[in-house]
Formats: C-alpha cells, sequence, structure tokens
C-alpha cells in the first residue's frame, strides 16, 4: 500500500506524462511521493500483433473507434492496483468538471483515467466498467491527454502538503461559489493607476468588505451561470 495519491493513466501517448506535471508545484510533489503517477500504453493491452488498439465505427462514418475488450484490459489492470477508485473518460461528451468534483477527487486514494483518441470509445466499455466521464470545456482537443492533465493539476495542488499556505486556497475563484476578486501589488503607480486605497488603509474589516463586493460584482457580470447559483444557494440558506 501507498499514502501517494496514485493517477492511472491509460493512453496511447504514455511519454507525454508527466509533462507539465513533472515541474513546479506539482513536479516537486511527485517528486516528494505526495502523489503517483503511472501511465500505461492502451497497446499493451492488445493482443493482436499490430498492436491495434482501434477499429471502424459500426455503422459507418468516419475514423476509429477505440475497442472495448482492450480498453476493458488495461482498466481491469490498472483496478487489480487501485481498488475502489473512480474510472474518468476524459471526453467533451462528460460533464463539466467542477471544483467540487475536483476536491472529492482529492480526498480519495486516486483514480484511473482513460485518455481517449480517434473519434472515442466504444460505449459498451463505459457501461459494463461503470466509467464515469468528464469534459474540461465545450472545444474539442485531439485527444484526452491534456484534459487529464488539467483534471491532475487541479486536484494535485489540493492534496495535503502541496500549497504553501493554506489560506491560498480558500479566497480562490468558485471556493465560495464566487469568482476571486482583484488581486494588485507594487508598484503603487503603475502607468497613472493607483492601488485602490481601500487595500493600503491597513483596516482589514475594510479590505474583506472591498473583496466580497469585488468577488461578487465579477460574478455577477462574467459569470451570470455562477451568480444565479450563489444567489439562489443565498436565498435558501436565510
Ligand atoms: N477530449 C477531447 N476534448 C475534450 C474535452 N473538452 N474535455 C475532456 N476530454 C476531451
Amino acid at each position: 500500500m501507498t499514502d501517494s495519491w496514485q493517477a492511472h493513466l491509460l493512453t496511447l501517448f504514455p511519454d507525454m506524462f508527466p509533462g507539465p506535471l513533472g515541474v513546479s508545484l506539482a513536479g516537486r510533489a511527485l517528486q516528494k511521493g505526495i502523489w503517483s503517477l503511472d501511465a500505461k500504453n492502451l497497446r499493451d493491452f492488445a493482443s493482436d500483433k499490430h498492436r491495434s488498439v482501434d477499429d471502424a465505427p459500426a455503422g459507418g462514418g468516419p475514423g476509429m473507434v477505440m475497442r472495448a475488450d482492450i480498453v476493458a484490459a488495461g482498466i481491469d489492470d490498472a483496478r487489480a492496483r487501485l481498488h475502489d477508485a473512480p474510472v474518468i473518460y476524459l471526453t467533451p461528451r462528460g460533464a463539466p468538471l467542477t471544483q467540487a468534483r475536483v476536491h472529492e477527487l482529492a480526498n480519495g486514494a486516486g483514480a484511473i483515467l482513460l485518455c481517449g483518441r480517434f473519434e472515442g470509445v466504444d460505449e459498451r466499455v463505459i457501461e459494463a466498467r461503470d466509467i464515469e466521464e468528464i469534459s474540461i470545456g465545450d472545444y474539442v482537443l485531439a485527444g484526452g491527454e491534456i484534459a487529464a492533465m488539467v483534471l491532475l493539476e487541479a486536484i494535485v495542488r489540493l492534496l495535503p502538503g502541496v500549497m504553501g499556505s493554506a489560506q491560498s486556497g480558500l479566497d480562490e475563484s468558485f471556493e465560495g461559489g464566487l469568482l476571486e476578486y482583484p488581486l494588485y501589488t507594487r508598484p503603487q503607480d503603475f502607468e497613472g493607476r493607483a492601488i485602490p486605497d481601500v487595500l493600503t488603509s491597513g483596516d482589514h474589516g475594510k479590505v474583506s468588505a472591498w473583496r466580497r463586493a469585488e468577488a461578487e460584482i465579477a460574478t455577477r457580470l462574467r459569470r451570470p451561470d455562477l451568480w444565479a447559483a450563489y444567489k439562489a444557494r443565498g436565498t435558501r440558506e436565510e
């Protein structure tokens, strides 16, 4: 057994990992053993001599589809090493990723991440292995690898011992259902623009109130969807 948060990846491009997750905050955490990464090539689960993992879509149409039997073999292999962890397929058809789901995943033991290529994965393995489908946004990437990295970076920074100051996680965007307030630092004058007076007043109460108001304004103007959810929650709690 290991105490590390375990990321098991199934991909046709294992060399893409850890990639950007090998440097900075996530990279240091990887070195410290706070999380671990195991990227397996799905071709290792193919049985024919060409190591083929895909075939033409039933019913016709463009592109190729990843075979259910090969994906299932990869998942079963990962599950043998990481029991009871969610299996997540990164796909634009998935549920939009949220900070709430990122927290849940960070609180678990790890995840098995399936990175698709080609047109996608045979639907039957998604059902048969109870795979969760997650999208990182309404746009289409060439494959799931970079989406998996996005998900992992979001998770890893929440693991205990990764973020420098515990406070830096509390005020940020999405944590209270609001976007974060704007930030300023020196110089006091930048091209004729001053730092708002309240921030240099030394009055912590006023600073908090100002930040709260600015977070609300930003959320209302930029993300009417988040704002509506925030307001609905407030009324229910009152
Ligand atoms: N694979 C391709 N596009 C994707 C997206 N938007 N989110 C997650 N996985 C993907």
